[in-house]
C-alpha cells in the first residue's frame, strides 16, 4: 500500500519526511534507520538536525544502514557517501558512529563486502524505516533499470543517465565513479516501513511510473507497490496531477 503526501514545495516535503522519521525515533529510541544520500534528502536531514538541536530527538541508540556507496571512493573522499552522511547528519547529532553502516566501496574484496552487508542487515532484522530517493530513471538505491529485480547487496555499473545526473556534484563528469555497491530489493524490502522522497519536475515521470505504472524491473521503484507500508512524500512539481 502506498500513501502519498503531496506537499507544496521542497521545504514542506523535507519537513514532512523529517517528521515521519522523527516519530520513529521518538517511539523507538533504538530504531534502525535505512538512509539515503543525494540532493533530495538533504532538507530532511537538516530538519532532523534542527530537531536534535532543539532537544526533541536523541540518536544515542539509533542504528543506521545506508543504501549505497560508490566503488573506489574511501570514506575521507568528499564525494563519498560516507562523507556525505557525516557532513549532513552524523557529525551534527549524538549518534554512535559504531552504530552506523555504509557499504564499503573501497573494499579489496567487493563480493565479500556485499555478503557482509547482507549478513549485518539480516542479523539486525532489517530496518524499521528505509528512506529512499528516486532516480530520474526510476532507480532506488543504485538498482538501475534491468531485466530482473536484484536481490541482495551487489555491485552495479551505473547507467549513463545516472552518471550524467550525478556529475553535477563532481568537477568533471570523468570523475564520476562508474560502479557502485548498493542494497538490493531484498534489503530494501526488509524494512518495516519505506519512506520515499522526490521533488522537482525531473522526477515527475519516474514518480508517475512508480505509483501508477506496471511493476517492472525497468522501473525499479515500481516494486514498492508490493511493499505493505510505503509513504511517498513529493512536492507538487514531482506529481503535477494525482490520478
Ligand atoms: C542515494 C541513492 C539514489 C538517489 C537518487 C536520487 O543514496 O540511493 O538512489 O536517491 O539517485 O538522487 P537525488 O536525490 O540527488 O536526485
Amino acid at each position: 500500500m502506498i500513501k502519498v503526501y503531496r506537499e507544496k514545495d521542497y521545504a514542506a516535503m523535507s519537513r514532512r519526511a523529517a517528521d515521519i522519521i522523527a516519530a520513529e525515533i521518538i517511539l523507538r529510541p533504538d530504531c534502525i534507520l535505512g538512509l539515503a544520500t543525494g540532493s533530495t534528502p538533504i532538507g530532511t536531514y537538516e530538519n532532523l538536525v534542527e530537531k536534535y538541536q532543539a532537544g526533541e530527538l536523541d540518536f544515542a541508540k539509533v542504528r543506521t544502514f545506508n543504501l549505497d556507496e560508490y566503488v573506489g571512493l574511501t570514506p575521507d573522499n568528499d564525494q563519498s557517501y560516507h562523507y556525505f552522511m557525516k557532513d549532513h547528519l552524523f557529525s551534527h547529532v549524538n549518534i554512535d558512529m559504531d552504530n552506523t553502516h555504509v557499504p564499503d566501496g573501497a573494499a579489496a574484496d567487493l563480493d565479500a563486502a556485499c555478503k557482509a552487508y547482507d549478513a549485518a542487515m539480516i542479523a539486525a532484522g532489517g530496518t524499521d524505516i528505509q528512506l529512499l530517493g528516486l532516480g530520474q530513471n526510476g532507480h532506488v538505491g543504485f538498482n538501475e533499470p534491468a531485466d530482473a529485480f536484484p536481490t541482495g547487496t551487489h555491485i552495479v555499473e551505473l547507467t549513463q543517465s545516472t552518471i550524467e545526473a550525478n556529475s553535477r556534484l563532481f568537477d568533471d563528469i570523468s570523475e564520476v565513479p562508474t560502479r557502485a555497491i548498493t542494497m538490493g530489493i531484498m534489503n530494501i524490502f526488509l524494512a518495516k516501513k519505506i519512506l520515499l522522497v522526490a521533488n522537482g519536475p525531473k522526477k515527475a515521470d519516474a514518480v508517475k511510473k512508480m505509483l501508477y505504472g506496471p511493476v517492472t524491473p525497468d522501473v525499479p521503484a515500481s516494486i514498492l507497490q508490493l511493499h505493505p507500508d510505503v509513504t511517498v512524500v513529493v512536492d507538487e512539481e514531482a506529481l503535477p496531477e494525482m490520478k
